[in-house]
């Protein structure tokens, strides 16, 4: 199929992109993209355009095209709400205080252990057409919400059945680590044997329900040394690393993130000098989470510092019932630029090739570049700027999975 009048193509290339390099959004006007096979074909201005006979054509309209976006970092699936914690907050209780009077993520844990494996891909998947009406195709899925191996597991075989039932490619990271539970209070070292236990991790693994593990490393949460003892032997079992790092306190895990190379180190509003260090030297993406802090109310994490010290910084919305109830990754986008002064160009690769590396998907997805998927959007703007300028409606007119037409407004 030929994608034509196009009235400007966003060219990112392939990422990860550090720095300044994340400006760098090749803005292509007049275009036509072709597909073949799901996959980009050819690109390029619309005159030059191979032959139009026995290709079927679709017209963009004029319209911004982009490659879709990616959401890197959700607690999708989740079962209830927390809107009481949400008024209390209002009230002016903090997300700290209320989970030491015994809110927080062990609310959502009950939750979540209560229902049935059907009910949890019922109560999600709306979710999912939310995300994907706003121009979203890829989205990370943790389970750490039933913190037990078969409430975990749960969690984790919803995802892989609502991957076959909508559209969305669905990335599953499994969360163990993610609270203490009730059953194991003031025992986090013998709840964390259980996680680490050769059947526990070499289950999830070997039943391809995950192919990442990540872990809230942060005080109140999880330390370093216990954060290190999980992810290895994460690793170990065939799971690649992520870690929830520095949101409420530096306490040394973005620097495990180097040392481990993990893929992703998640949050960062207290990201210091070491820990960007080893970030760095290591290749780990940043992925910041400003929805979080504009629902909290808490500071934002430093991404201007982060771009201008050389990391890839990646944006996602952390969409869970507690810290963050935000599915829109275009309202997240909106933020970076008003709040956390991230320009259109750095935006759009922080939600694309960045967003994809930060899955390991960046050979793939992410990017308008021959070979890689078609996963694109079809946007009612004349730029980035025009289209990040208007904020809480949404711009997204067609979305694109591998090359078919899967969201049309
Ligand atoms: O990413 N920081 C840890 N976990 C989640 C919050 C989970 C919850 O409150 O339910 C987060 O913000
Ligand atoms: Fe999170």
């Amino acid at each position: 199929m030929l994608l034509t009048d196009i009235g400007a193509l966003a060219v990112v290339a392939p990422g990860p992109h550090r720095g300044g390099a994340m400006r760098h959004v090749r803005m292509l006007p007049d275009a036509a993209l072709l597909m073949r096979a799901g996959k980009i074909a050819w690109y390029g201005p619309r005159g030059d355009a191979p032959s139009a006979e026995r290709q079927e054509q679709m017209s963009a309209g004029g319209g911004l095209v982009t490659p879709a976006l990616i959401d890197c970092h959700t607690h999708i699936p989740f079962a209830g709400d927390r809107a009481g914690e949400f008024v209390r907050r209002a009230a002016g209780e903090s997300y700290l205080a209320i989970m030491q009077s015994g809110g927080g993520i062990c609310v959502t844990t009950t939750a979540v252990r209560a229902a049935e494996e059907d009910a949890l891909v019922r109560e999600n998947l709306p979710r999912l057409a939310r995300m994907l009406a706003g121009g979203v195709t890829t989205v990370e899925c943790k389970s750490g919400y039933g913190l037990s191996l078969d409430d975990e597991r749960k969690q984790l075989r919803a995802i892989r059945t609502m991957r076959g039932l909508q559209a969305v490619e669905l990335v599953p990271t499994y969360m163990g680590a993610h609270a203490v539970p009730a059953e194991f209070d003031g025992h986090a070292d013998a709840f964390l044997d259980s996680i680490c236990s050769d059947a526990a991790l070499r289950q999830i693994a070997t039943e391809g329900l995950a192919e990442f593990c990540d872990i809230f490393c942060d005080r109140g949460a999880f330390d370093v040394d216990q954060a290190r003892r999980v992810l290895r032997r994460a690793a170990a079992a065939g799971l690649r690393l992520k870690l929830h790092a520095d949101e409420l306190a530096a306490i040394g895990a973005s620097a495990l993130a180097g040392e481990l190379g993990a893929v992703s180190a998640d949050h960062l509003e207290h990201l210091d000098d070491s820990g960007l260090a080893a970030m760095r030297a290591a290749g780990t993406v940043a992925v910041v989470l400003p929805g979080t802090s504009f629902f909290l109310g808490i500071p934002h994490a430093d991404a201007r510092r982060m771009i201008t010290e050389g990391l890839a910084v990646a944006l996602a919305t952390d969409c869970n019932p507690g810290s963050c109830m935000i599915e829109s990754l275009p309202l997240v986008m909106n933020v970076a630029c008003c709040q956390l002064r991230m320009t259109p160009e750095e935006v759009l690769t922080a939600c694309t090739a960045n967003a994809a590396a930060a899955i390991g998907r960046q050979d793939r997805l992410g990017a308008i570049a021959v070979g890689h998927d078609a996963d694109l959007l079809i946007v009612d703007a004349r730029s980035l700027a025009h289209w990040f300028y208007r904020v809480g409606c949404s711009a997204v007119r067609a979305v694109l999975k591998r090359g078919r037409v899967v969201y049309a407004r």
